[in-house]
């Protein structure tokens, strides 16, 4: 565990009475699958793109309630390294999703004392994307409070060959020996390279699969699923899913 996160928690009593959820194992690190925008829409006769605009909404709802409850990493896939073959529009619509979040949203986080950070190809971003996303976590990278990890252009199969190909190099180099690559060697090679492994994660809309996500660090996560369309997705459900989170038994392979 990060030595920034140790004894950190203080959750208001507030939420714990509201929502029963217990202050000593609030997950450090939730990801979520914000999946369902596309379907949300449609069933209202909108464009795809009005999903993605109300699943703007929804972004800021869960940060704010993770926040609140004292989760400390909240890793969100916003764009797969596949979602390119979607229609041109489509995607320019979604590349431009983050300037419009941090123009509305930047300076509460600011407040929140919320850092931003992004995983992923960034090379492969539009550079209006690229610049807007880096600028916010430039603005907001000496916050101590939720890390808010923006999964941009992010592929698990990538990063993984990615961490491989520089981990052979470095064999090749002589920096490194064979017998010497462990998992924390990979882990180290990954873009959340000093992050905890997600504790819990969620995906919305009734899908029941990781879609190249965190694929790695996703080994002991637990999984929690919704039929709930990611618009939709309230503060409450967010809660459910801590709630139910916290009745598991996580044994990492071992015994109870
Ligand atoms: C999947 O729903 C959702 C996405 C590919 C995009 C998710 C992006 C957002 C919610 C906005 C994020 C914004 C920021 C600033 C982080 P889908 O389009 O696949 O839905 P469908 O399966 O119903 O078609």
């Amino acid at each position: 565990m990060l030595e920034r996160f140790k004894g950190l928690f203080s959750p208001t009593k507030e939420h714990v009475d509201e929502y029963g959820i217990q202050p000593d194992t609030v997950p450090y690190h939730v990801a979520i699958i914000m999946d369902g925008n596309g379907r949300w829409a449609k069933k209202r006769g909108l464009p795809r793109i009005a999903g993605h605009r109300a699943g703007m909404k929804t972004v800021k709802e869960v940060t704010i309630a993770a926040d609140d409850i004292g989760v400390k990493v909240l890793t969100l896939y916003a764009f797969s390294t596949e979602n390119w073959k979607r229609p041109l529009q489509e995607v320019d619509f979604l590349m431009r999703l983050p300037e419009e979040f941090l123009a509305l949203e930047l300076d509460e986080l600011m407040e929140k004392n919320v850092q931003i950070r992004v995983i992923g190809d960034s090379s492969g971003l539009p550079a209006h994307t690229r610049k807007t996303v880096f600028d916010a976590v430039e603005k907001t990278k000496q916050n101590t409070g939720l890390i808010l990890n923006i999964a941009l252009n992010y592929g698990g199969r990538a990063e993984i060959i990615d961490a491989v190909r520089t981990i052979v190099q470095e064999v090749i180099d002589g920096k490194l020996s064979v017998e010497d690559v462990s998992a924390h060697t990979i882990e180290q090679h990954l873009l959340t390279s000093g992050l905890p492994d997600p504790d819990l994660l969620i995906r919305t809309s009734g899908e029941i699969r990781l879609s190249n996500f965190l694929l790695w660090q996703s080994a002991y996560t637990e999984l929690w699923f919704t039929d709930v369309l990611w618009p939709d997705f309230r503060r409450h459900h967010f809660f459910t899913a801590i709630r139910d989170y916290q009745k598991r038994g996580r044994r990492f392979g071992g015994l109870n």
